[in-house]
């Protein structure tokens, strides 16, 4: 949908045209996903209002009713013309570059000849380390170059980068660069790192209780966890513009524009204030364009600094694929000890990932890694240890999860192995191990409030009518030859805030301008998950003004600098945060604004006066914390903001004269007229995070968003395919900001996950390239592969008083669930009588084949 202030009607009201927008977004928010897809979008989709809704008890309680306005990208999106970096149009003298990347795991550079190059029309230049002024970065420990130098560590790094007029020239030039190498001892494995004592980092620790208490039961195994590729469709990609006096403007697709303005300016030679890092959106991003995006952009900006020339540096998708991290792998070795009934006694578990050559952010990876190994459960003595490991890969990173996953496919897995061994139901153990009252405590100290994990399992087991299925799927898997079926109904308890404090801040501007239109800037970038839409919307509800007067800016350095990336799924939480901190300082001045025109005859209004100073001009007394209740005792009056007006009441008057009703757009124009800003920036921080590290104790989150999904998978026996027939997911999302946009989360980070541990192989050669490097090798789910019946529900929970207006982030704990996909297969193999196990993700067709016939003696 477009926002322009300038589509409001000729007598300057808004609300007719904003009628009919909300009418247009009720439609087409309504439209099914497919004819099995149900929700509980929520039908209303005016503006967030002050309502009574009932709560789940079937209680009445106050709460800020969620819309489901489409996301603000919907319309541009399908019709072509939202804008990617790569859409800004070519200049007269704008330069491709191309990057040349090591075919070598481990190698020295023994020499880069271009001198073929130079025979080459139209090729303009070419950049080695030797042009890096700082060739040195990352984002937790500096321990990899810009540019390789002298060595390079896996295949992919980038070891030099040319342009020139045109891309094909670019790219022609990038092949006839010669790079020697010498190989040299490559590492490709976790156990080889672990051999050969190559780490990143020292071991982690975090344990709580007796390291010798057991049980009288036990599962013990290794779990070994692949990693999958991010498959973003927009691949990295940089635009660079040298403006006056060293300036360079950097269009970057960046999860985190600080972080790519920092790198850039330090590989130039320039201070942080010389580069602008500008991000309108990106075409996905799911973690895999936190960190790295930075040296890619830095290599575009170095050539555009070299040769004071625009330049454009895109990405093709295997390019992307091969040169970029994946998330980390994993390999766990763990040992459960329980009781008769499945109660967990012990957990002992050692994590090691697989970082690839450089530490980028699997130190943080790993921390989370080991945070989340309980999941939903309450493990009384647990010892956990992480080491991240380095090898010859290209550098892991971020992916949806952060780590997260890891955790908790493991303890899901020993569910599953648990429930085999003393035959009852997985679910039964898993409800005798959640969390619950009077075990409540993680094991690193905090204690988990707002636990909805006893209603969401009570809840589902009974919608999805799991017992009865439970029993038809036994049933079946007795009498049937061709397929085998598995259930399986896994949680997620997923904790929202950078487990890095410092991290958790954020700073928001919000312009208000004379026709009462906004604009507002954060550091938050849009990636699809719908952000903006979502700060737009507590801002419109915030202001009483329709949400489409609400302009969500560009994320730039220019506007917020030192922001944190778009991550952990908190960039509405902190953003959003930070635009209602701004919003109410802006309120705050226009309701005493309001409050003093009241009281004034309109002949005196400043929209009167101004313009020949006939007037005095209106003074507000001195500004007044907003948040201190005991002040806004004291004022006399109320002031309402709503349905695009402002509506003063004075206590002393309240039964005597009517309200006082002035329009939005009005009293930001007598504001403006009488010098009053209507403009704020704000910052906020999350407060009460106090994790250490060292210990590995603390308060590490804000609060939790928890799940459960239960999926019923349908397994060929003859081809190992697998089918997910049917699955019912309950979210917890607190109050949503907007249930429509929440949902379309929930299933897409579900199917991304499903996709993880199902049909995503990375597989690599020798030296470390990565085979699987485009669309037709590497399997993503598609519409095909997504559950035939998809029942995805948010549950009323007014109860999180930890995070501002009640919500809770929903960006990455929906992948989590998608483990349930996997332990439902783990179900259907175990009901063969062999209890056949896979104990690898992902379990693909072929691996699931295996295990299937393993008396034919493949390996997986
Ligand atoms: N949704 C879409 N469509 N595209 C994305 O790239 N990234 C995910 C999630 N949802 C992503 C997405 C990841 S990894 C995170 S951390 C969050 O969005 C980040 O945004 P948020 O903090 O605003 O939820
Ligand atoms: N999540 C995502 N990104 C991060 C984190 C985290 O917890 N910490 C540092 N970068
Ligand atoms: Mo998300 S993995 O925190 O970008």
């Amino acid at each position: 949908m477009t926002t322009s202030p300038n589509t409001k009607s000729a007598d300057g009201d808004c609300s007719e045209l904003a009628e009919s927008r909300r009418k247009e977004a009720k439609r087409r928010s309504l439209r099914p996903v497919n004819e099995h897809f149900s929700s509980t979008i929520n039908a209303e989709s005016a503006n967030s209002k002050q309502s009574l809704v009932k709560n789940s008890k079937g209680q009445n309680s106050r709460q800020t009713k969620a819309t489901s306005q489409p996301h603000d990208s919907a319309s541009t999106h399908v019709s072509g013309l939202s804008e990617y970096v790569d859409d800004r149009p070519e200049m007269q003298n704008e330069l491709h570059c191309a990057v040349i990347y090591s075919t070598e795991a481990h190698a020295r550079i023994l020499s880069i000849d271009a001198s073929e190059c130079n025979t080459l029309d139209g090729f303009v230049d070419i950049i080695t380390a030797a042009d890096v002024h700082h060739n040195c970065w990352g984002p937790i420990f500096k321990d990899q170059p810009i540019l390789a130098k002298d060595v390079v560590q896996y295949y992919g790094e980038i070891v030099a980068v040319v342009a020139a007029k045109t891309l094909a020239i670019a790219k022609l030039a990038a092949k006839r660069v010669k790079v020697c190498y010498e190989p040299l001892d490559c590492t490709m494995s976790i156990q080889e790192a672990i051999s050969k004592r190559l780490f990143i980092g020292g071991e982690r620790k975090i344990q709580r209780g007796d390291p010798y208490a057991k049980g009288p039961h036990q599962v013990t195994g290794k779990l070994i966890i692949q990693g999958a590729d991010h498959f973003y469709l927009e691949s990295n990609a940089v635009v660079v513009y040298p403006r006056e006096n060293r300036l360079l403007e950097v269009h970057s697709s960046s999860q985190h524009p600080t972080e790519t303005q920092h790198v850039v300016a330090e590989a130039c030679g320039l201070a942080f204030s010389d580069v602008i890092c500008i991000v309108k959106r990106l075409g996905g991003g799911f973690g895999g364009k936190e960190s790295q995006a930075a040296p890619i952009a830095a290599y575009c900006a170095l050539m555009a600094h070299k040769t004071n020339r625009p330049c454009r540096l895109i990405l093709t998708k295997d390019d992307d694929m091969i040169i970029t991290g994946k998330r980390n792998p994993f390999e766990i070795f763990y040992d459960c000890t329980f009781q008769d009934d499945g109660a967990i006694i012990s957990l002992d578990a050692k994590l090691y990932s697989d970082a690839g050559a450089y530490a980028d952010l699997s130190t943080a990876i790993m921390e989370r890694a080991m945070l989340h190994c309980d999941n939903a459960y309450f493990i009384p003595n647990i010892f956990i240890t992480g080491q991240v490991c380095k090898t010859n890969h290209h550098p892991h990173t971020a992916f949806r999860g952060f780590g997260g996953p890891k955790g908790v496919a493991l303890i899901e897995l020993i569910m599953e192995k648990i429930a085999i061994q003393i035959s009852i139901d997985a679910l039964n153990v898993r409800k005798r191990n959640m969390y619950r009252p009077s075990f409540d405590i993680t094991h690193y100290g905090q204690r988990v409030e707002n636990n909805m994990l006893p209603s969401l399992f009570e809840s589902l087991e009974k919608e999805c009518h799991y017992k009865a299925r439970r029993k038809e799927i036994s049933d079946w898997n007795r009498s049937h030859q061709s397929t085998i079926k598995g259930l399986s109904l896994t949680a997620v308890k997923f904790g929202i805030s950078f487990t890095t404090r410092f991290l958790n801040q954020g700073n928001a501007l919000v312009n208000i301008h004379r026709d009462g239109s906004v604009q507002v800037s954060t550091g938050a970038v849009e990636m699809g998950q719908g952000v903006n839409q979502r700060i737009a919307t507590l801002v419109s509800s915030e202001l009483g003004v329709p949400v489409d007067l609400v302009r969500m800016l560009s994320t730039s350095t220019e506007r917020n600098a030192n922001t944190s990336p778009t991550a952990a799924s908190s960039g509405t939480d902190i953003n959003g945060a930070a635009a209602l901190k701004a919003i109410g300082l802006i309120k705050e001045r226009l309701a005493k604004l309001a409050a003093i025109l009241s009281k004034t005859p309109k002949e005196q209004w400043p929209s009167q006066t101004a313009g020949l100073g006939t007037a005095p001009e209106i003074e507000l007394a001195s500004p007044i914390n907003p948040e201190s209740k005991e002040l806004k005792n004291k004022l006399d009056y109320e002031c309402l903001f709503s349905d695009g007006q402002v509506i003063v009441r004075h206590h002393s008057s309240i039964n005597t004269q009517p309200a006082f009703s002035i329009k939005f757009s009005d009293l930001v124009n007598e504001a403006y007229l009488s010098r009053i800003s209507v403009c704020e920036y704000s910052h906020f921080k999350i407060e009460n995070l106090g994790f250490n590290k060292i210990t590995g104790q603390g308060q590490a989150f804000l609060y939790f968003t928890q799940g459960v999904a239960a999926s019923e998978v349908e397994i060929c026996r003859y081809t190992g395919d697998v089918k997910v027939r049917r699955v019912d997911i309950l979210m917890d999302l607190g109050r949503p900001i907007n249930e429509a946009l929440d949902i379309g989360q929930v299933t897409g980070a579900f199917v991304q996950g499903m996709g993880w541990v199902t049909t995503e192989n990375l597989v690599y050669n020798k030296k470390g390239l990565l085979l699987t490097h485009s669309p037709s090798t590497y399997k993503i789910p598609n519409i095909q592969d997504t559950p035939r019946e998809f029942n995805v529900h948010l549950i009323d929970n007014d109860g999180n008083q930890a995070n501002f207006k009640g919500t809770k982030a929903v960006g990455e704990p929906p992948l989590l669930l998608g483990i349930s996909v996997w332990t439902a297969i783990q179900n259907a193999l175990s009901s063969s009588p062999k209890h056949l196990q896979l104990e690898k993700i992902p379990a693909t067709n072929e691996v699931i084949l295996r295990a299937m016939h393993p008396d034919l003696g493949w390996t997986i």
